[in-house]
Protein backbone atom coordinates (compact mmCIF):
# COMPACT_ATOMS: atom_id res chain seq x y z
CA UNK A 1 0.00 0.00 0.00
CA UNK A 2 1.55 3.94 -1.39
CA UNK A 3 -0.20 6.36 0.82
CA UNK A 4 0.79 10.16 -0.23
CA UNK A 5 0.30 12.25 2.76
CA UNK A 6 0.64 16.09 1.84
CA UNK A 7 0.99 18.37 4.22
CA UNK A 8 3.08 16.17 6.21
CA UNK A 9 5.89 18.17 7.69
CA UNK A 10 2.45 20.21 9.84
CA UNK A 11 1.23 19.45 12.91
CA UNK A 12 -1.18 16.85 12.43
CA UNK A 13 0.07 15.70 8.84
CA UNK A 14 3.48 14.63 10.80
CA UNK A 15 1.96 12.78 13.82
CA UNK A 16 -0.34 10.87 11.52
CA UNK A 17 3.01 10.07 9.55
CA UNK A 18 4.74 8.48 12.99
CA UNK A 19 1.67 6.66 13.75
CA UNK A 20 1.14 5.21 10.40
CA UNK A 21 4.86 4.30 9.75
CA UNK A 22 4.44 2.62 13.26
CA UNK A 23 0.70 0.70 12.82
CA UNK A 24 1.67 -0.05 9.07
CA UNK A 25 5.28 -1.46 8.76
CA UNK A 26 4.81 -2.39 5.15
CA UNK A 27 3.26 0.39 3.83
CA UNK A 28 5.00 3.04 2.01
CA UNK A 29 4.58 6.72 2.80
CA UNK A 30 5.01 9.19 0.72
CA UNK A 31 5.43 13.07 2.06
CA UNK A 32 4.72 15.78 -0.19
CA UNK A 33 4.78 19.00 1.50
CA UNK A 34 6.04 22.91 -0.10
CA UNK A 35 7.86 23.60 4.05
CA UNK A 36 5.71 26.78 3.99
CA UNK A 37 6.30 28.46 7.62
CA UNK A 38 4.00 26.16 8.59
CA UNK A 39 6.33 23.08 7.41
CA UNK A 40 9.03 21.70 9.73
CA UNK A 41 11.40 19.32 8.39
CA UNK A 42 12.99 19.21 11.24
CA UNK A 43 9.68 17.22 12.81
CA UNK A 44 10.45 14.71 10.06
CA UNK A 45 14.23 13.82 11.03
CA UNK A 46 13.29 10.55 13.43
CA UNK A 47 12.08 9.29 9.93
CA UNK A 48 14.24 10.49 6.76
CA UNK A 49 16.36 7.13 7.43
CA UNK A 50 13.37 4.85 7.07
CA UNK A 51 12.98 2.88 3.82
CA UNK A 52 9.27 3.11 3.78
CA UNK A 53 9.17 6.78 3.97
CA UNK A 54 9.86 9.30 1.31
CA UNK A 55 9.78 13.23 1.47
CA UNK A 56 9.05 15.35 -1.66
CA UNK A 57 8.89 18.75 -1.61
CA UNK A 58 6.44 20.33 -3.85
CA UNK A 59 3.82 22.17 -3.75
CA UNK A 60 0.29 20.69 -4.35
CA UNK A 61 -0.70 23.86 -7.20
CA UNK A 62 1.82 22.63 -9.37
CA UNK A 63 0.27 20.28 -11.28
CA UNK A 64 3.70 19.06 -13.55
CA UNK A 65 5.06 18.12 -9.67
CA UNK A 66 1.91 16.51 -8.60
CA UNK A 67 1.50 14.22 -11.77
CA UNK A 68 5.04 13.36 -11.82
CA UNK A 69 4.96 12.30 -8.04
CA UNK A 70 1.89 10.20 -8.97
CA UNK A 71 3.23 8.62 -11.78
CA UNK A 72 6.59 7.61 -9.66
CA UNK A 73 5.05 6.61 -7.00
CA UNK A 74 1.06 4.96 -8.30
CA UNK A 75 -0.28 5.69 -4.96
CA UNK A 76 -3.67 4.07 -3.46
CA UNK A 77 -4.64 6.08 -1.21
CA UNK A 78 -3.83 10.44 -0.97
CA UNK A 79 -4.41 11.91 2.40
CA UNK A 80 -4.93 16.05 1.78
CA UNK A 81 -3.64 17.57 4.90
CA UNK A 82 -1.88 20.23 3.08
CA UNK A 83 -3.31 23.78 3.78
CA UNK A 84 -2.86 27.03 4.79
CA UNK A 85 -4.37 26.71 8.41
CA UNK A 86 -4.47 29.58 10.91
CA UNK A 87 -7.86 31.53 10.44
CA UNK A 88 -6.05 35.24 12.12
CA UNK A 89 -3.43 34.71 9.05
CA UNK A 90 -6.63 33.92 6.65
CA UNK A 91 -8.07 37.31 7.53
CA UNK A 92 -5.22 39.17 7.05
CA UNK A 93 -4.59 37.44 3.44
CA UNK A 94 -7.09 35.48 1.93
CA UNK A 95 -5.52 34.45 -1.16
CA UNK A 96 -3.26 31.91 -0.24
CA UNK A 97 -5.88 30.59 1.31
CA UNK A 98 -7.69 30.45 -1.81
CA UNK A 99 -5.00 28.69 -3.70
CA UNK A 100 -3.60 26.41 -1.64
CA UNK A 101 -6.77 25.27 -0.15
CA UNK A 102 -9.07 25.08 -3.16
CA UNK A 103 -7.06 25.51 -6.41
CA UNK A 104 -4.13 23.05 -4.40
CA UNK A 105 -6.81 20.54 -3.65
CA UNK A 106 -8.80 20.56 -7.10
CA UNK A 107 -5.03 19.89 -8.80
CA UNK A 108 -4.54 16.59 -6.11
CA UNK A 109 -8.02 15.16 -7.20
CA UNK A 110 -7.26 16.08 -10.94
CA UNK A 111 -4.24 13.74 -10.39
CA UNK A 112 -5.97 10.79 -8.72
CA UNK A 113 -8.47 10.97 -11.99
CA UNK A 114 -5.77 10.92 -14.28
CA UNK A 115 -4.01 8.08 -12.92
CA UNK A 116 -6.62 6.23 -10.79
CA UNK A 117 -6.15 5.60 -6.93
CA UNK A 118 -8.40 3.53 -4.34
CA UNK A 119 -9.17 6.61 -1.90
CA UNK A 120 -8.91 10.38 -2.10
CA UNK A 121 -9.25 11.43 1.82
CA UNK A 122 -9.64 15.08 2.43
CA UNK A 123 -9.19 16.44 5.95
CA UNK A 124 -11.41 19.19 6.79
CA UNK A 125 -12.68 20.93 9.23
CA UNK A 126 -16.00 21.83 11.76
CA UNK A 127 -15.26 25.36 11.13
CA UNK A 128 -16.75 24.99 8.05
CA UNK A 129 -20.29 24.61 9.94
CA UNK A 130 -20.02 28.07 11.11
CA UNK A 131 -20.45 28.41 15.39
CA UNK A 132 -23.01 27.78 17.17
CA UNK A 133 -24.58 29.72 20.28
CA UNK A 134 -23.09 30.18 23.37
CA UNK A 135 -26.27 29.07 25.23
CA UNK A 136 -27.73 26.33 23.67
CA UNK A 137 -25.32 23.02 24.83
CA UNK A 138 -28.33 21.25 23.45
CA UNK A 139 -26.45 22.07 19.47
CA UNK A 140 -23.94 19.89 18.09
CA UNK A 141 -22.67 19.81 14.45
CA UNK A 142 -23.83 16.84 12.08
CA UNK A 143 -23.02 15.98 9.05
CA UNK A 144 -26.30 17.00 7.92
CA UNK A 145 -25.66 20.77 9.51
CA UNK A 146 -25.37 23.08 6.33
CA UNK A 147 -22.28 24.85 5.59
CA UNK A 148 -21.96 28.41 6.78
CA UNK A 149 -18.44 29.65 7.26
CA UNK A 150 -17.15 32.82 9.25
CA UNK A 151 -13.49 33.34 8.08
CA UNK A 152 -11.67 33.17 4.50
CA UNK A 153 -10.07 30.12 6.35
CA UNK A 154 -13.32 28.36 6.69
CA UNK A 155 -14.61 29.53 3.86
CA UNK A 156 -11.82 28.19 1.59
CA UNK A 157 -12.33 24.77 3.50
CA UNK A 158 -15.76 24.95 2.67
CA UNK A 159 -14.83 25.19 -0.83
CA UNK A 160 -12.89 22.50 -1.22
CA UNK A 161 -15.29 20.00 0.57
CA UNK A 162 -17.60 21.21 -2.06
CA UNK A 163 -15.54 20.18 -4.97
CA UNK A 164 -14.22 16.72 -3.45
CA UNK A 165 -18.25 15.86 -3.43
CA UNK A 166 -18.21 17.43 -6.80
CA UNK A 167 -15.92 15.50 -8.12
CA UNK A 168 -17.29 12.09 -6.24
CA UNK A 169 -20.71 12.97 -7.85
CA UNK A 170 -19.38 13.81 -11.65
CA UNK A 171 -16.31 11.83 -11.92
CA UNK A 172 -17.24 9.01 -9.31
CA UNK A 173 -13.58 9.82 -8.14
CA UNK A 174 -13.75 7.55 -4.93
CA UNK A 175 -13.65 10.06 -1.76
CA UNK A 176 -14.39 10.80 1.67
CA UNK A 177 -13.74 13.99 4.00
CA UNK A 178 -13.52 14.02 8.09
CA UNK A 179 -14.49 17.35 9.25
CA UNK A 180 -12.83 17.37 12.69
CA UNK A 181 -12.10 19.58 15.89
CA UNK A 182 -9.50 21.85 16.87
CA UNK A 183 -6.93 19.46 17.94
CA UNK A 184 -3.64 19.46 20.30
CA UNK A 185 -0.39 17.60 21.02
CA UNK A 186 2.88 17.68 20.01
CA UNK A 187 4.24 19.59 17.31
CA UNK A 188 1.30 21.79 16.89
CA UNK A 189 3.18 25.40 15.17
CA UNK A 190 2.98 27.74 18.40
CA UNK A 191 0.51 30.44 16.58
CA UNK A 192 -2.53 28.39 17.51
CA UNK A 193 -3.77 29.03 20.91
CA UNK A 194 -2.59 26.05 23.46
CA UNK A 195 0.92 25.67 21.89
CA UNK A 196 1.16 29.90 22.13
CA UNK A 197 0.15 30.10 25.44
CA UNK A 198 2.53 27.40 26.55
CA UNK A 199 5.26 29.14 25.16
CA UNK A 200 4.61 32.73 25.95
CA UNK A 201 3.86 31.50 29.60
CA UNK A 202 7.13 29.23 29.47
CA UNK A 203 8.86 33.19 28.64
CA UNK A 204 7.05 35.08 31.33
CA UNK A 205 5.46 36.70 28.51
CA UNK A 206 1.69 38.28 28.40
CA UNK A 207 -0.70 35.61 27.51
CA UNK A 208 -3.28 37.22 25.07
CA UNK A 209 -6.81 35.94 24.92
CA UNK A 210 -9.14 36.75 22.33
CA UNK A 211 -12.74 39.10 23.78
CA UNK A 212 -13.77 37.91 26.83
CA UNK A 213 -12.10 34.21 26.74
CA UNK A 214 -15.76 33.13 26.54
CA UNK A 215 -15.54 31.58 23.13
CA UNK A 216 -15.44 27.50 23.26
CA UNK A 217 -14.00 24.86 21.08
CA UNK A 218 -14.14 21.27 21.48
CA UNK A 219 -10.63 19.85 21.99
CA UNK A 220 -9.43 16.93 20.40
CA UNK A 221 -5.84 15.04 21.17
CA UNK A 222 -4.05 15.09 17.93
CA UNK A 223 -3.63 10.63 17.89
CA UNK A 224 -6.93 10.29 17.74
CA UNK A 225 -7.50 12.49 14.98
CA UNK A 226 -5.16 9.94 13.40
CA UNK A 227 -6.59 6.83 14.04
CA UNK A 228 -9.87 8.59 13.30
CA UNK A 229 -8.69 9.29 9.47
CA UNK A 230 -6.62 5.28 9.44
CA UNK A 231 -10.18 4.05 9.96
CA UNK A 232 -11.93 6.24 7.46
CA UNK A 233 -9.01 5.55 4.86
CA UNK A 234 -9.50 1.77 5.51
CA UNK A 235 -13.38 0.83 6.09
CA UNK A 236 -15.27 4.26 6.04
CA UNK A 237 -18.07 4.70 3.68
CA UNK A 238 -17.29 6.26 -0.20
CA UNK A 239 -19.01 9.50 -0.91
CA UNK A 240 -18.86 10.11 3.03
CA UNK A 241 -18.53 12.52 5.32
CA UNK A 242 -17.85 12.00 9.20
CA UNK A 243 -17.10 14.30 12.03
CA UNK A 244 -14.65 13.45 14.24
CA UNK A 245 -14.31 15.05 17.79
CA UNK A 246 -16.60 15.24 20.54
CA UNK A 247 -17.37 16.39 23.96
CA UNK A 248 -14.75 18.29 24.98
CA UNK A 249 -16.26 21.25 25.20
CA UNK A 250 -13.71 24.24 27.04
CA UNK A 251 -13.55 27.62 27.28
CA UNK A 252 -10.49 29.44 25.73
CA UNK A 253 -9.97 31.09 29.37
CA UNK A 254 -10.26 27.93 31.06
CA UNK A 255 -7.47 26.59 29.12
CA UNK A 256 -5.61 29.65 29.18
CA UNK A 257 -5.59 29.54 33.45
CA UNK A 258 -5.16 25.61 33.62
CA UNK A 259 -2.02 25.70 31.50
CA UNK A 260 -0.94 28.54 34.08
CA UNK A 261 -1.61 26.30 36.92
CA UNK A 262 -0.09 23.24 35.32
CA UNK A 263 3.16 25.65 34.43
CA UNK A 264 2.97 27.08 37.76
CA UNK A 265 2.55 30.37 36.09
CA UNK A 266 0.71 33.72 37.64
CA UNK A 267 -2.60 34.22 35.93
CA UNK A 268 -1.42 38.15 36.04
CA UNK A 269 0.28 37.17 33.17
CA UNK A 270 -3.35 37.00 30.91
CA UNK A 271 -4.30 39.74 28.88
CA UNK A 272 -7.64 40.26 26.98
CA UNK A 273 -6.88 41.94 23.86
CA UNK A 274 -9.46 43.00 20.87
CA UNK A 275 -11.13 40.13 19.52
CA UNK A 276 -10.93 38.07 16.04
CA UNK A 277 -13.06 39.78 13.60
CA UNK A 278 -16.04 37.28 13.04
CA UNK A 279 -14.87 35.14 15.85
CA UNK A 280 -16.76 31.70 15.71
CA UNK A 281 -18.20 31.24 19.43
CA UNK A 282 -18.61 27.87 20.02
CA UNK A 283 -17.70 24.19 17.85
CA UNK A 284 -19.27 20.76 19.12
CA UNK A 285 -19.11 18.18 17.38
CA UNK A 286 -22.02 15.32 17.22
CA UNK A 287 -19.44 12.10 16.32
CA UNK A 288 -22.34 9.55 16.58
CA UNK A 289 -21.90 8.50 12.51
CA UNK A 290 -18.36 7.78 13.40
CA UNK A 291 -18.77 5.56 16.54
CA UNK A 292 -21.82 4.18 14.98
CA UNK A 293 -20.33 2.82 11.64
CA UNK A 294 -16.41 2.86 12.60
CA UNK A 295 -16.26 2.06 16.48
CA UNK A 296 -14.49 5.27 16.66
CA UNK A 297 -14.63 7.79 20.33
CA UNK A 298 -12.04 9.86 21.04
CA UNK A 299 -9.69 7.71 23.64
CA UNK A 300 -7.26 10.32 25.08
CA UNK A 301 -9.06 12.49 28.19
CA UNK A 302 -8.38 16.17 28.18
CA UNK A 303 -6.85 15.94 31.80
CA UNK A 304 -4.01 13.43 30.55
CA UNK A 305 -3.60 14.96 27.01
CA UNK A 306 -3.25 18.35 28.00
CA UNK A 307 -0.29 17.34 30.93
CA UNK A 308 1.28 15.22 27.74
CA UNK A 309 1.82 17.98 25.46
CA UNK A 310 2.81 20.79 28.27
CA UNK A 311 5.58 17.70 28.93
CA UNK A 312 6.41 17.96 25.22
CA UNK A 313 6.76 21.30 24.95
CA UNK A 314 9.07 21.43 28.57
CA UNK A 315 11.01 18.09 27.15
CA UNK A 316 11.62 19.65 22.92
CA UNK A 317 12.21 23.35 23.34
CA UNK A 318 14.63 23.67 20.51
CA UNK A 319 12.05 22.64 18.84
CA UNK A 320 9.18 25.45 19.21
CA UNK A 321 12.50 28.15 20.36
CA UNK A 322 13.90 27.59 16.86
CA UNK A 323 10.16 28.87 15.52
CA UNK A 324 9.49 31.30 17.77
CA UNK A 325 13.07 32.93 17.27
CA UNK A 326 13.19 33.15 13.23
CA UNK A 327 10.37 35.16 11.07
CA UNK A 328 7.67 34.31 13.73
CA UNK A 329 8.56 37.38 15.52
CA UNK A 330 7.90 39.63 13.22
CA UNK A 331 4.28 37.61 12.63
CA UNK A 332 3.92 38.23 16.29
CA UNK A 333 4.60 42.06 16.36
CA UNK A 334 2.13 42.69 13.78
CA UNK A 335 -0.54 40.26 15.27
CA UNK A 336 -0.15 41.74 18.57
CA UNK A 337 1.67 44.40 18.83
CA UNK A 338 -1.07 47.10 19.00
CA UNK A 339 -3.77 44.60 20.03
P1 LIG B 1 -0.32 23.12 9.71
O1 LIG B 1 -0.46 24.55 9.32
O2 LIG B 1 0.41 22.77 10.97
O3 LIG B 1 0.40 22.32 8.53
C1 LIG B 1 0.07 22.52 7.18
C2 LIG B 1 1.14 21.83 6.35
O4 LIG B 1 0.78 21.97 4.97
C3 LIG B 1 2.53 22.44 6.49
O5 LIG B 1 3.50 21.42 6.60
C4 LIG B 1 2.73 23.23 5.21
O6 LIG B 1 4.09 23.34 4.80
C5 LIG B 1 1.91 22.40 4.23
N1 LIG B 1 1.45 23.17 3.07
C6 LIG B 1 0.82 24.38 3.10
N2 LIG B 1 0.58 24.79 1.84
C7 LIG B 1 1.03 23.82 1.02
C8 LIG B 1 1.05 23.64 -0.39
N3 LIG B 1 0.56 24.59 -1.21
N4 LIG B 1 1.57 22.51 -0.90
C9 LIG B 1 2.08 21.56 -0.08
N5 LIG B 1 2.11 21.67 1.25
C10 LIG B 1 1.59 22.78 1.80
O7 LIG B 1 -1.79 22.54 9.72
P2 LIG B 1 -2.47 21.45 10.67
O8 LIG B 1 -2.97 22.12 11.88
O9 LIG B 1 -1.57 20.28 10.78
O10 LIG B 1 -3.76 21.08 9.79
C11 LIG B 1 -3.67 20.08 8.79
C12 LIG B 1 -5.01 19.95 8.09
O11 LIG B 1 -6.02 19.62 9.05
C13 LIG B 1 -5.49 21.23 7.41
O12 LIG B 1 -6.10 20.88 6.21
C14 LIG B 1 -6.50 21.82 8.39
O13 LIG B 1 -7.47 22.56 7.70
C15 LIG B 1 -7.08 20.56 8.98
N6 LIG B 1 -7.59 20.66 10.36
C16 LIG B 1 -6.81 21.17 11.36
C17 LIG B 1 -7.28 21.19 12.67
C18 LIG B 1 -6.44 21.72 13.81
O14 LIG B 1 -6.96 21.84 14.93
N7 LIG B 1 -5.17 22.06 13.61
C19 LIG B 1 -8.57 20.71 12.94
C20 LIG B 1 -9.35 20.21 11.88
C21 LIG B 1 -8.84 20.19 10.60
O1 LIG C 1 -11.92 23.70 14.71
C1 LIG C 1 -10.87 23.27 13.90
C2 LIG C 1 -9.93 24.42 13.63
O2 LIG C 1 -9.22 24.68 14.83
C3 LIG C 1 -8.97 24.13 12.48
O3 LIG C 1 -9.71 24.00 11.30
C4 LIG C 1 -7.94 25.25 12.34
O4 LIG C 1 -6.99 24.91 11.35
C5 LIG C 1 -7.24 25.44 13.66
O5 LIG C 1 -6.30 26.50 13.58
C6 LIG C 1 -8.25 25.70 14.77
O6 LIG C 1 -8.90 26.99 14.59
P1 LIG C 1 -9.19 27.99 15.82
O7 LIG C 1 -9.32 29.35 15.28
O8 LIG C 1 -10.27 27.45 16.69
O9 LIG C 1 -7.79 27.81 16.62
P2 LIG C 1 -6.80 28.84 17.32
O10 LIG C 1 -5.80 28.04 18.09
O11 LIG C 1 -6.31 29.89 16.40
O12 LIG C 1 -7.76 29.56 18.39
C7 LIG C 1 -8.46 28.82 19.37
C8 LIG C 1 -9.32 29.80 20.16
O13 LIG C 1 -8.45 30.63 20.94
C9 LIG C 1 -10.12 30.75 19.30
O14 LIG C 1 -11.36 31.00 19.92
C10 LIG C 1 -9.29 32.02 19.27
C11 LIG C 1 -8.60 32.01 20.62
N1 LIG C 1 -7.23 32.60 20.69
C12 LIG C 1 -6.33 32.21 19.76
C13 LIG C 1 -5.04 32.71 19.79
C14 LIG C 1 -4.03 32.31 18.76
C15 LIG C 1 -6.93 33.49 21.69
O15 LIG C 1 -7.76 33.83 22.54
N2 LIG C 1 -5.65 34.01 21.71
C16 LIG C 1 -4.70 33.68 20.80
O16 LIG C 1 -3.56 34.21 20.87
Amino acid sequence: MTIIVTGGAGFIGSNFIFYMLEKYPDYHIVCLDKLTYAGNLSTLVPIMDNSNFRFVKADICDRAAVYKLFEEEKPDIIVNFAAESHVDRSIETPDIFLKTNIMGTAVLMDACRKYGIKRYHQVSTDEVYGDLPLDRPDMFFTEETPIQTSSPYSSSKAGADLLVLAYHRTYGLPVSISRCSNNYGPYHFPEKLIPLIIANALNDKPLPVYGTGENVRDWLYVKDHCIAIDLIIHNGKIGEIYNVGGHNEMRNIDIVKLICKELGKSERLITFVTDRKGHDLRYAIDPSKIYNELGWFPKTKFKDGIKKTIEWYLNNREWWETIISGEYKNYYEKMYGNR
